[in-house]
């Protein structure tokens, strides 16, 4: 957890958490506290309906702040919560949001503490809902009536998500996981600068069968091309990720399509170029240049007698330099891990692949690890960033890209 603290952009920021009523409130309990624990200072208020699912003491607890409730709380001099609550914070959420209170916030309605509030923001601090209903509240014409309203004044929708809901109905409506609201919060303070671009990254090892129980892969864990996927989503990109075997989370908001093999990663690449133009290609996988040319159908067996097997090697496809070949590449991105001379190697790689941009690093000081250093090159030379976690070096690199294309 110590690492998160460090890469959040939660860090030091002020949210007014604002809680209405539903049976989610129980997950905004473990949201509050994940927010402290990435270093942001948390604000509960609550609407009355909120309180009969959850208590102001249990948030007060997990925030660390007196919970505020009433409109007419004495305990400001001033007797005006609904301005001095907002008046130093980053962003307000809303979550668990209730279809009144959309109902509330899409008609200016100020008749509790946390819609009064809403309406008396400043207009530079940023109001984000995570609604929370039953499937049938959700497609209901006046809710969604509602919600083509908010979103027109410029709130942040999060979610929702589909699946089964505590009344036992299943369909749209259920709030979003405490860790996907948190990734859409994140998000919300990263600057777009891949805005509206189709992203397509390639990250992890691959998996080349010798025998259907046996293979050759690599150290790769995929940690640097899917922390590149989350940044490159944070910043307003559409991401697919092809990945090669990971046991990593798909980040939120990023298309995954799973591949073992060299062959199957380039085919899953060449497919979602054909299906749809992509502005940018990053290779990050650790891609296997050989493939085993006579793989077994059966296990290879051990016997007295058998001789040892010979393993016979054929080339895989250079995805990389393949994509970068086609008539209307996107903007490409290469990766080379290199193990000595890597200022040396990587330019050349960069000029032999054909690519714009390519970014080094060190292999073996790399390949599972949660920090990294890594060295841009591009046709003006080279610029090294300083070692960091993946997702800060990500971030620092996907703004790189934002400035190229
Ligand atoms: O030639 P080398 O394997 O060092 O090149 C590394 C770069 O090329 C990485 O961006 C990697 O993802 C990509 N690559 C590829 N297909 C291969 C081999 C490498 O896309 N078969």
């Amino acid at each position: 957890m110590k690492d998160k603290i460090m890469i959040s952009r939660l860090a030091n920021k002020k949210i007014l958490l604002g809680l209405t009523g539903g049976i989610a409130c129980y997950k905004v309990a473990d949201l509050c506290r994940s927010l402290r624990k990435l270093g942001a200072e948390v604000q509960v208020v609550m609407t009355q309906s909120a309180t009969q699912f959850i208590t102001p003491v249990t948030m007060q607890a997990l925030s660390g702040n007196p919970v505020y409730t009433d409109q007419w709380d004495t305990r400001f001099a001033n007797n005006m919560p609904h301005i001095d609550l907002t008046r130093d914070v980053d962003a307000i959420l809303i979550a668990p949001c209730s279809t009144n209170f959309m109902y509330k916030l899409a008609h200016g309605a100020c008749d509790d503490l946390l819609s009064t509030l809403c309406i008396a923001r400043p207009n530079h601090v940023p109001l984000m809902i995570a609604p929370a209903m039953n499937v049938e509240m959700w497609t209901n014409p006046a809710t969604q009536r509602n919600l083509a309203q908010i979103k027109q004044d410029g709130l942040h929708i999060f979610g929702p998500a589909a699946g089964e809901q505590a009344c036992g109905e299943v369909g749209m409506g259920r709030m979003l996981e405490p860790s996907d609201i948190l990734a859409e919060l994140e998000a919300a303070f990263q600057k777009k600068t891949l805005a509206g671009k189709q992203v397509l990254i390639t990250a992890g090892p691959t998996f080349e069968p010798i025998d259907p129980v046996r293979g050759i892969t690599n150290l790769s864990s995929g940690k640097m091309g899917y922390a590149i996927a989350q940044a490159a989503w944070e910043a307003g990109a559409n991401v697919t990720l092809v990945s090669g075997p990971s046991a990593l989370t798909t980040p939120y908001g990023v298309s995954r399509i799973s591949v073992q093999t060299a062959q199957q990663m380039h085919d899953a690449v060449m497919a979602q170029l054909n299906f749809r133009r992509k502005d940018i290609f990053i290779a990050v996988a650790a891609v296997a240049d050989w493939r085993i040319a006579n793989t077994s159908d059966q296990k290879i067996k051990k016997t007295a007698d058998s001789p040892t097997p010979q393993l016979v090697f054929t080339e895989n496809p250079d995805i990389l330099a393949n994509v970068a070949a086609r008539k209307d590449p996107p903007y490409c991105v290469g990766f080379a891990a290199e193990s000595e001379n890597l200022l040396e190697y990587a330019a050349a790689k960069r000029i032999k692949k054909n690519v714009p941009l390519l970014v080094g690093n060190i292999g073996h000081q790399t390949f599972g690890q949660d920090e990294n250093e890594l060295v841009l090159f591009d046709a003006n030379g080279h610029q090294a960033l300083p070692r960091a976690d993946k997702l800060s070096l990500a971030r620092l690199l996907v703004d790189e890209i934002g400035a190229r294309v």
